[in-house]
């Protein structure tokens, strides 16, 4: 098939090249022609596991990017993959999906062709119809476009493998000829296909995310209960995930979840919650759970040191989670901004993302390793669980006082305390 994607950010880069290896003709379109030289020349303008090397094997004979909307009119598909991220007051911008529907439809008036448009950004239920649709109708000045809603289930870090063996793929979509056109571009993939209605489609994913960001928050209100009397969470978690009603997965406690994703997506649904005469009392606990995790960081850290003034204190990790060098919404932000507004020495290490906590914090002190941070040390923070961190022994004995507490259960390091555990 040949199809366009629309923008070229996590989803949609991965996305696109990802259906270029099941064999279809994609363009992948991004305003920006740096971004788009970047992915013509090869190099992937993120980091994401895998990407390289398909991006390598594709790019100049499936693949293409390009700043230009009128691919569209050949297409058989539209992904519309943009952005949309969370404003103050929870809502998801929808700028850029409406900028996007905006060019598919000046584009379209130009054809006779219709290709079937499909949104893939993560949008509040009602947006494919209520928004997209009628934009793309009035700029392309006819009314025999076809809409589906296809969200994604991307991990970030595991994005390329995810694609390829998803849990389920989800179609909302409002005939089954536009089903089968949808399904068929993941013919060669081994998943249930759900079909729905596109405003469920919509809702499904946020609803995933939101059901996911319950369990985190939920394993860490009883990993601070448990730590109360001594008992390990990840004993007791463990037993409750053998559940099958309840599942092993993201269990996880620890200082909270970060990303792209989760945040956004509990407040859009609290947001539409509420915008229709709802009070959602446990989403609204969700996130505070997650707010409150990271201040128990410092009142651990505050127990052990005292007063953070003229401390040097150690970050270890800065990427919301391990694999990526996404710092977005990442719980080690509120915890360097604490430690720098009580005075403290920030002396930070990721191993992908320094770079990209620079543009958020450039005036704390950046390492090459850990052992570096890690050198006369008053305190050591672990806020990203890389499993590199797991081998960590040796390094915590430059430290000046061995203070070691771990946002995530990942050292292997004998004297340490965990966050809840
Ligand atoms: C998430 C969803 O998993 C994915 O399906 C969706 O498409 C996008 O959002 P992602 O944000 O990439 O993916 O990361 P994920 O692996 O889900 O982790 C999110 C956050 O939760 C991280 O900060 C991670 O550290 C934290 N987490 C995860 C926990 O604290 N405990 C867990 O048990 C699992």
């Amino acid at each position: 098939m040949k199809i366009t994607v629309i923008g070229a950010g996590y989803v949609g880069l991965v996305t696109a090249t990802c259906l270029s290896e099941l064999g279809h003709i994609v363009h992948v379109i991004n305003r920006d022609p740096h971004k788009t030289a970047s992915i013509n020349a090869g190099s992937p303008p993120i980091y994401e596991k895998g990407l390289d090397t398909l991006l390598k094997k594709n790019i100049g004979k499936t693949l293409f990017a390009t700043t230009d909307y009128r691919n569209i009119r050949d297409s058989n598909l539209v992904f519309i993959c943009v952005g949309t991220p969370h404003q103050q007051d929870g809502s998801a911008d929808l700028s850029m999906v409406r900028a996007a529907s905006r060019s598919i439809g000046e584009n379209l008036a130009k054809t006779e062709h219709s290709p079937i448009i499909v949104v893939k950004s993560t949008v509040p239920p009602g947006t494919t119809e209520g928004i997209v649709r009628p934009i793309v109708l009035k700029y392309a000045g006819k009314s025999d476009i076809s809409f589906a809603m296809n969200p994604e289930f991307l991990r970030e870090g595991r994005a390329v493998e995810d694609f390829f063996h998803p849990d389920r793929i989800v179609i909302g979509c409002s005939d089954n000829s536009i089903f089968t056109h949808v399904a068929s571009v993941y013919r060669n993939i081994d998943a249930p296909i759900l079909v729905t209605s596109i405003d469920a489609a919509e809702m499904i994913k946020l609803v995933s995310n939101a059901f996911l960001a319950t369990k985190i928050s939920f394993s860490n209100e009883i990993g601070n209960i448990c730590k109360r009397d001594g008992i390990d969470v990840y004993e007791v978690m463990k037993g409750v995930g053998m559940d099958e009603r309840i599942s092993p997965h993201f269990l996880n406690a620890g200082v909270g979840f970060g990303g792209s994703c989760f945040p956004k997506d509990v407040a859009a649904l609290i947001y539409f919650a509420e915008s229709h005469g709802e009070d959602p009392i446990i989403l609204k606990s969700v996130m505070k759970v997650n707010e409150i995790q990271a201040n128990r960081m410092l009142f651990i850290l505050k127990k052990r040191v005292g007063e953070l003034k003229g401390k040097r204190i150690a970050v270890l990790g800065l990427a919301f989670k391990d694999d990526t060098d996404d710092v977005r919404d990442s719980r080690a932000i509120p915890v360097i901004s604490q430690l720098l507004q009580e005075g403290a020495i920030v002396v930070a290490f990721d191993p992908v993302a320094n770079i990209t906590m620079e543009k958020i914090f450039p005036n704390i002190c950046y390492c090459g390793t850990a052992e570096e941070a890690l050198t006369d040390a008053d305190a050591c923070l672990v806020m990203t669980e890389w499993p590199d961190f797991s081998r960590l022994g040796n390094e915590f004995e430059r430290m000046k006082s061995k203070i070691v507490i771990e946002g995530r259960r990942i050292l292997s390091y004998h004297d340490r305390e965990g966050i809840c555990w």
